[in-house]
């Protein structure tokens, strides 16, 4: 394959073309974030994320308003062409997420040496690139293709067909994934396409999926196209109070520990679920009926009976008659770690809008015709799938009510590798 290795060579910085044609002269031949920085003080004032350290960004890192997800099966040969793709995607990505361009811009007449250019002018825009491996890097259809089928974490299962799963093969696995999330659509999308350009010979393209959330005041709870803030019962960072909601800590539910393989520690498993919504049918249920069927109040997102957005669920309550105040089929019961022996999960997602297509409803009153395909883009973090997603959803997906109005229709599962230092490549222990 001919991906081009190393360090990325020259070119204008995104942030440097952010204060004109004069920053773009100014900034013309600057490789690193620093110069580039020094140049131009205004653009590093800009919002960026760092892309080296202990973890990976776009786990912990607060959420942006748009995401790019793409999943690739690799068609590299040999186990050289794969460490090859993951060096020119670690160089491009420290440079993106910095605010530079992938590669130099100019033109070179080869298709991996110039930036593409769509993100020109953008800044990094909280840019981060999250890169996770599937189940194929490690073996595929019974083929050790890269020497790593002895690699294969015990954590990194095959998901189980869950209740009511329509899952589309089309939109599903994927060998390895990137998930690219800023505050700008187009930083987010070029991102992709500057990794896709540069894996041509070793990756291609699965599957993809765009996501958004709304650009909700700093420390609000964004809500869903269901209209409920979603991301409230959250687990928090260490050092916050724990409660009987939220029993253990972000660190501890999301990065893997002493009981993975070396090359995982400090990184995390990622399960992904495209889930349409039947807008449709939502949209003429009564509020107190959706209320019911999440387990809060929709419009201050308080658990049902109480008044605040982060008061506690208190299972246990009841009614004057007994009967439980947050119903035993109620999304926030069936997912509440008091329910799962404490497993807990960080999720992640995004809404996602994809037009409308033909539909055959599942549930009364089963009509057919053109529907939103719209709804979640469910991305999770774990330091263990069996403890973490599988173990909450396997309940959820046999008696939430929610599943009256949901379909799955897209999965992947895919270890995160934890976070790079600088001068090496994602993923650099594994191989
Ligand atoms: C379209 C699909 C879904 C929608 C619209 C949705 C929406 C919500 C909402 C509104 C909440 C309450 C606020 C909060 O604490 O964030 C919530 C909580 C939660 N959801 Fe979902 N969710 C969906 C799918 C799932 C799936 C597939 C899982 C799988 C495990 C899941 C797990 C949870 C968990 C663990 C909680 C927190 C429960 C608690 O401890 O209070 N959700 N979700």
């Amino acid at each position: 394959m001919s991906c081009p290795i190393g360090k990325g060579g020259t070119g204008p910085s995104r942030r440097g073309l952010l204060v004109g044609a004069g920053g773009l002269l100014a900034s013309a031949g600057v490789g690193s974030a620093a110069r580039a920085a020094a140049e131009n003080p205004s653009a590093a004032a800009a919002p960026r994320e760092p892309f080296f350290g202990e973890h990976q960004g776009g786990i912990a890192t607060s959420q942006q308003t748009h995401a790019y997800f793409a999943a690739f099966d690799l068609i590299a040969k040999t186990r050289e062409e794969v460490v090859a793709m993951l060096r020119a995607w670690t160089d491009a990505a420290a440079r993106m997420t910095a605010g530079e361009t992938a590669r130099a811009l100019g033109r070179d007449p080869s298709p991996e040496a110039a930036d593409g250019g769509a993100a020109l002018g953008l800044g990094p825009a909280r840019l981060t690139l999250t890169f996770g491996f599937g189940a194929g890097l490690f073996s595929k259809d019974g083929e050790d293709r890269y020497g790593l089928a002895a690699k294969r974490p015990a954590a990194l299962v095959d998901l189980p067909k869950f209740n009511g799963d329509q899952l589309n093969p089309a939109r599903t696995g994927g060998d390895i994934c990137v998930q690219a999330c800023s505050d700008d659509p187009q930083v987010a999308f070029h991102a992709v396409r500057e990794l896709v350009r540069l894996g041509y010979d070793a990756a291609q393209m699965r599957w993809a999926q765009a996501g958004f959330l709304p650009d909700a005041r700093a420390g609000e709870t964004p809500r869903n196209l269901m209209g409920f803030k979603d991301g409230t019962n959250n687990p928090r960072p260490a050092g916050t109070v724990a409660t009987s909601d939220n029993p253990r800590s972000l660190d501890e539910v999301v990065w893997v520990g002493e009981e993975g393989p070396a090359w995982m520690r400090g990184g995390s498993y990622l399960v992904a679920r495209r889930i349409r919504i039947s807008l449709e049918h939502w949209d003429r249920s009564e509020v107190d009926f959706q209320e019911q069927v999440i387990g809060r109040h929709k419009y201050s997102g308080a658990p049902i009976g109480k008044s605040g957005e982060f008061d506690s669920l208190e299972l246990d309550r009841q009614d004057q008659d007994g009967n439980p105040l947050i119903a035993d089929t109620s999304h926030v019961r069936l997912g509440a770690a008091a329910a799962n022996d404490g497993a807990q999960i960080l999720r992640r997602g995004f809404s996602y809008n994809d037009g409308v297509s033909f539909t055959a409803e599942r549930w009364p009153p089963w009509r057919q015709g053109m529907m939103y395909d719209a709804g979640l883009f469910f991305i999770a973090y774990q330091r263990d799938p069996r403890t973490g997603f599988i173990k909450i959803f396997e309940n959820m997906a046999k008696l939430d009510a929610l599943n009256q109005f949901t379909t799955h229709t897209g999965s992947g599962l895919f270890a995160c590798p934890p976070g790079i230092r600088d001068g090496e490549f994602v993923g650099q222990m594994l191989f």
